[in-house]
């Protein structure tokens, strides 16, 4: 605590002997929070010498402080904050003045850009994103962590921008085996999360106004990165097969977002002739690709889909990856590869951004991936999600049989289902309602970013993920869904 305690204005700065000066201190800072009901003060010791004033001054405001009920002291302890102390207590009649907000545009923009909230207590939840936490690998992530604990540098210092050497040849090595991607060390950036990685190619290469190709539909959060920083988003249609890249002709931009492994939502996985065709647009109008690749650990009928990275021969793929599926959402860990020429760049903004991802952090990962468990655990949550998705494809077939169509199954950790009863107008009202049936259901609507599907599709789709359910709930999720189902006319 707090010099503020008695340097503060309002009723602390009112004249007074400095006990009561030090009783009004205190009485703020219970009624603004910062000591909650329950809480402990700090010692008489403490306070005196941080305030630099005696020991019995402080006692004494205390006492008083006990008197009216602010405190509970007893001999031997630090005073607390008594439990039946609401938080709020007015303090007299300060008014407050409002002040007319100022938001950077940035700011502004994100207003209305904010994500749907959660629903609480569901019988089941299709939420795309989220993944099971008894997958989790518990004790071998424990060991990698205390094995980075005990790594003890001499000096504790700032490190590297682009992330810690030795995780960056561990990825470097991950990715070559586990997904053909062939790069140096020196291009590889540890990110927080893919979600970084999106932000910091947006402000890299894009300024307001500027084109930047997405698909649509896409992913939300990357069409919303672009549009806070105020980037013009060219949406390209996706069909089964992903974005359409023959669509690309006449348009020019300094960066496209692509989802080819598994095409997010949609599913589609995109073909070569559609790959060559988007790495020749960006060699042409000189454009930069980012190729999140979120899912592509996990597929399952098909053969490993190759990465566009490792077709590229310009340099213009930025490959995207992250732990959020394979591992967890919760670590915040991705990584990215950069081309050459961009590893300033990318480094100077990574620095400005929050000077380097968290050391601990990548020490266990690079532990994790060093002594096998990553892969092990990887080869694990492929099955126990194959058993998952094969549960689910056939609940929907026995369940829902012609009532709806799967689609994008082949990869990743979510499908898409067609409602063919359902048109696409009653998909919100859908959604609602599964919510009061206790069914976390996510229409497929809010992907697209401009009226492709009006022309397209006629029916209501929804994004089922199903990576975080038990086979209880799965079941439960398509018996709701069923339910739901209008009645045929009698
Ligand atoms: C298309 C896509 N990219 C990336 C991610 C993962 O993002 P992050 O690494 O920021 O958790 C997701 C998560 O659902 C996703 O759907």
């Amino acid at each position: 605590m707090r010099k503020r305690a008695v340097q503060s204005k309002g009723p602390a700065a009112r004249s007074g002997t400095l006990t009561e000066k030090l009783c009004d201190a205190i009485k703020g800072q219970i009624a603004s929070g910062i000591y909650l009901p329950g809480s402990a003060l700090p010692s008489s010791r403490a306070l005196a010498e941080e305030l630099g004033v005696s020991r019995s001054t402080v006692t004494v405001a205390f006492e008083q402080l006990a008197a009216e009920g602010y405190v509970d002291i007893s001999q031997g302890s630090r005073p607390r904050v008594p439990q039946s102390l609401h938080r709020h207590i007015p303090l007299g009649n300060k008014t407050r003045v409002k002040i007319p907000l100022k938001l950077s545009a940035f700011a502004t923009r994100l207003q209305t850009l904010v994500p749907p909230d959660r629903l609480p207590r569901l019988k089941a939840d299709f939420r795309a994103g989220d993944i099971s936490g008894i997958d989790f690998p518990e004790p071998s992530w424990h060991k990698a962590v205390l094995h980075a604990l005990r790594i003890q540098p001499k000096a504790l210092k700032y490190d590297d921008p682009l992330g810690s050497l030795e995780l960056r040849k561990s990825l470097r090595a991950y990715m070559w085996r586990s997904r053909g991607v062939r790069c140096d060390e020196h291009q590889i950036v540890v990110v927080n999360g893919s979600q970084q990685g999106i932000d910091l190619c947006a402000r890299i290469f894009l300024n307001a106004s500027d084109p930047v190709v997405v698909e649509d539909p896409g992913y939300i959060l990357a069409r919303h990165a672009f549009e806070a920083i105020g980037a013009r988003v060219v949406p390209i249609p996706v069909d089964r097969d992903g974005m359409q890249t023959s669509l690309l002709k006449g348009v020019t931009a300094n960066l496209a977002y692509v989802t080819p492994s598994h095409q997010y939502p949609l599913g589609g996985i995109l073909p070569v002739a559609r790959r060559h065709e988007l790495l020749q647009w960006a060699t042409r109008v000189g454009a930069f690709i980012v190729e999140d690749d979120y899912d592509g650990e996990f597929r399952y009928d098909i053969k490993p889909t190759e990465t566009l990275h490792s077709l590229d021969t310009d340099d213009r793929v930025i490959y995207l990856g992250t732990v959020s599926k394979t591992l967890s959402p919760e670590l915040r860990l991705g990584y990215l590869v950069v081309p050459p020429e961009l590893i300033s760049a990318f480094a100077l903004a990574k620095r400005m951004t929050d000077r380097h991802s968290a050391l601990l952090q990548q020490r266990a990962m690079h532990a994790f991936i060093e002594n096998a468990g990553f892969e092990r655990h990887i080869r694990r949550a492929r099955r126990i999600n194959a058993r998952r998705r094969t549960l689910l494809l056939s609940e929907v077939q026995e369940v829902l049989g012609d009532l709806a169509e799967i689609a994008g199954e082949a990869a990743g950790l979510h499908i898409v289902l067609w409602l063919n009863q359902v048109s696409r107008e009653l998909e919100e009202s859908f959604v609602k309602n599964a919510g009061e049936h206790g069914l976390g259901l996510y229409g497929i609507t809010p992907f697209y970013s401009d009226q492709t599907r009006r022309r397209t599709e006629p029916r209501a789709g929804f994004v089922v993920g199903y990576a975080a359910l038990d086979d209880v709930e799965i079941r439960r999720g398509i018996q709701i869904l069923r339910q739901l189902q209008p009645k045929p006319p009698q």
